[in-house]
């Protein structure tokens, strides 16, 4: 079945999770706040629609990814925002990493006109999404749940469902909290090696043999010594997932130092100029501290 798909957010993921689905059949009808970005998918068949709202004219779902809770809200709500352009009954199911109180909001917004918002964050990159292999975190009511989960299949290879779309909210979060602490530990590792005249090289091929490896241990970790830093994950959106992951810790009053710590590398990482390089180049503000760098 050929479904038709609104997809707001034209972005470094929602780009080919937009044109995933237009391989895999769907009718694309595509909005993004800088239209340039969508001139790839019109191209190769995709409507344009001039505003938020108007992806949802005939659509089977709308879907959104963009970076923060406010970008969501704005696509969101207003007179040319996608709950106004929703028929009743209508689903808007978002991909964002955004924060728990929004999701829940937006789901009481939502059910309160007689539609639905289901909240389902993706853990993967851009790799991941071409590939298939993203595993999404589904959060809201079943019926509505049930009705997109053809589109959530065709974008990825796992489904975990949540009764709530802040428990997923928050799911995506902790497991972000994991990419933060990762990434500060290798960056601090490496650092410390090339300072201390040990082959970064060698340290990660010996983490890589160990039961200490993981894969972003070794992506990242090339990435650095290859000092390949384009953009998959902007440094900027690590640091608004870590905040988002602290506000949550200190509304429920549970310490995490370790996210704090990476935070603070983080901030100092946008402070310096670096925001829209991929996470893997705050290893830079490591670099400038100790005099050296990692190859
Ligand atoms: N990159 C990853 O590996 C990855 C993986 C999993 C989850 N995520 C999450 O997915 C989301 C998108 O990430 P991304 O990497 O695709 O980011 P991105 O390349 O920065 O894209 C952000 C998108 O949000 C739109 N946007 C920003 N502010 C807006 C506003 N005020 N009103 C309307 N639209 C607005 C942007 O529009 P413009 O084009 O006009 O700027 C763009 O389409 C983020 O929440 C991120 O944390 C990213």
């Amino acid at each position: 079945m050929a479904y038709a798909i609104g997809f707001v957010g034209l972005g470094v993921m929602g780009a080919p999770m937009a044109q995933r689905l237009m391989n895999q059949g769907c009718r694309l009808t595509v909005h993004n706040r800088t239209r340039e970005k969508g001139a790839a998918l019109i191209k190769a068949g995709a409507r344009w629609a001039e505003t938020p709202a108007e992806t949802a004219r005939g659509a089977h779902s709308v879907h959104s990814m963009v970076s923060t809770p406010d970008a969501l809200r704005s696509v969101t709500l207003g007179p040319d925002g996608i709950l106004a352009g929703l028929a009743p009954g209508g689903i808007h199911v978002d991909h964002s990493t955004v924060s728990p109180d929004l999701t829940a909001q937006l789901a009481r917004e939502y059910a309160a006109q007689g539609k639905h918002f289901l909240h389902a964050p993706v853990l993967g990159s851009v790799s991941q999404v071409v590939d298939g292999t993203l595993l999404l975190f589904v959060g809201g009511e079943d019926a509505a749940a049930q009705r997109v989960e053809p589109i959530v299949r065709m974008l990825g290879s796992r489904t975990w469902r949540f009764p709530r779309p802040e428990q997923a909210t928050t799911t995506k979060l902790l497991c972000n909290s994991f990419i933060a602490g990762m990434i500060g530990v290798l960056a601090q590792a490496l650092v410390l090696a090339k300072k201390s005249d040990v082959d970064p090289s060698t340290l990660l091929e010996i983490i890589g043999q160990s039961q200490l490896n993981a894969p972003t241990y070794q992506t990242k970790g090339r990435a650095i010594i290859e000092r390949n830093f384009t953009p998959r994950f902007f440094v900027e959106h690590l640091a608004k997932d870590v905040g988002l992951v602290l506000d949550l810790a200190h509304a429920q009053h549970v310490p995490m130092p370790v996210a704090e710590a990476v935070h603070q590398l983080i901030t100092q990482a946008v402070a310096s100029g670096l925001a829209k390089e991929d996470y893997a180049s705050i290893v830079k503000v490591l670099e400038r501290a100790a005099g050296v760098e990692v190859r």
